[in-house]
């Protein structure tokens, strides 16, 4: 103690108050810290300090972080699920209501006009055929990921008079529970892009996803659909996109990543990454990252990880061992043969999995000499083992 939080991008004051300066110390300069707190700066190719123990996303995408080399490394990584979505959710209407009325070039039509009032008043009633939008009620959207996000935006275009469909192979219980009935499900993405004219997509960037959004799958969109990318560049083949637009089959791409191209392009609209950029998200978003960061730090307990099961154990020992580790045989046995060597008794435990990763939380009767946590280090399949501090409150 203290505990040392290396931020890597500027944090909402509300998350970092929930860091008591009398346990921790938090700076963007730390060179040993126990936990690393970011959004979107881009960790790959980062030298991580072996003392990192969690790293916590204020956010919803991981693909900033090399989650992998952690999770070898035994580090949970923290996001924060739903904490941005009703942000997300409200920028994701604005293009689409941006693309249904044309107001880009519309604005821009305007701005650009010069007169008295009345001239002006004269080529605003000319101008304006040009600009003839479209209303939502006639239209189908079709919601690429079904998460905190999707289910957000599916149910509010719902509400919009919308007809609205969803694809999302991997829907959670709790996000299915979220989702309104009126949205119907489709078979399979092309099933989506055959009946949806205008698509928005919600996915995490993963090699499942990587161009999921592609020349085939725009194809079997109708002439003049949209498409709208709030989630990450990468989940869209931006080539495919351009093609699109110059050939009608899309009349508008609205994105928050922009590229050198599309922010060119006249029928894409490209926003700054602006999706959790309210003061409303980003405190939620830092309020949950430190919160899961502070529980595992202090508890041992693993809350929103995206590498990690769920693992709380309520505590009311001092004595905690937390023990990340291959989700292989045996494992328990020789952590609990180990302990045993030294006769200390296990009042408490939780072994959970996920994947290939398992999360072994011991409370025991008195503490573990080095000798003890060294066995168990030198276990094969032990990632790493972590003498739970006591907090005096
Ligand atoms: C997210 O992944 O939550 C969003 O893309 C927001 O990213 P930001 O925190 O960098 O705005």
């Amino acid at each position: 103690m203290p505990f040392k939080i290396l931020t890597l991008n500027n944090i909402a004051l509300a998350g970092l108050r929930r860091f008591p300066r009398e346990r921790y110390e938090v700076a963007s300069d730390i060179t040993r810290p126990d936990g690393v707190l970011l959004r979107s700066h881009n960790m790959h190719g980062m030298e991580i300090p072996a003392s990192v123990q969690a790293v916590a996303r204020a956010g919803a995408g991981v693909n900033n972080i090399p989650v992998d080399t952690l999770s070898e490394r035994g580090v949970p990584v923290f996001n924060t699920p739903g904490a941005n979505a009703n942000a997300v959710k409200e920028l994701v209407l604005a293009g689409l209501f941006l693309a249904a009325r044309n107001l880009i070039p519309a604005a821009d039509y305007v701005r650009k006009l010069d007169g008295t009032d009345a001239e002006l008043s004269k080529a605003v009633e000319a101008g304006k055929k040009q600009f003839v939008g479209f209303e939502l009620p006639t239209r189908t959207l079709g919601v690429v990921g079904l998460g905190a996000i999707g289910v957000e935006v599916a149910n509010a275009a719902l509400g919009l008079d919308m007809q609205v469909i969803g694809y999302d192979p991997k829907i959670t219980v709790q996000r299915a529970w979220q989702m309104s009935r009126g949205v119907e499900k489709a078979v399979n993405l092309d099933d989506l892009f055959t009946r949806a004219d205008v698509v928005t997509v919600h996915t995490p960037l993963n090699d499942d996803t990587r161009s999921l959004i592609n020349r085939d799958r725009l194809k079997l969109l109708p002439r003049n659909s949209v498409l709208l990318n709030f989630a990450r560049e990468g989940v869209v083949d931006v080539d495919a996109v351009i093609e699109a637009l110059d050939a009608g089959q899309l009349s508008h791409y609205v994105t928050d990543f922009p590229t050198t191209r599309l922010k060119e392009h006249p029928k894409a609209i490209c926003l700054p990454h602006l999706g959790a950029s309210t003061r409303e998200a980003e405190e939620n978003c830092a309020v949950m990252a430190a919160e899961s960061l502070k529980e595992y730090l202090e508890q041992g307990n693993i809350r929103n990880s995206v590498n990690f099961p769920e693992a709380v154990l309520p505590r009311d020992r001092p004595d905690r061992l937390a023990i990340p580790h291959l989700n292989v045989p045996n494992m328990v046995a020789q952590i609990l043969s180990s302990v045993a060597t030294e006769n200390i008794n296990v009042s408490d435990m939780l072994n959970v999995s996920r994947g290939g990763l398992s999360y072994t939380v011991v409370d025991l009767d008195g503490p573990a000499s080095e000798e003890t946590l060294q066995r168990i280090r030198d276990v094969k399949g032990i990632l790493s083992v972590r003498v739970v501090p006591v907090i005096e409150s």
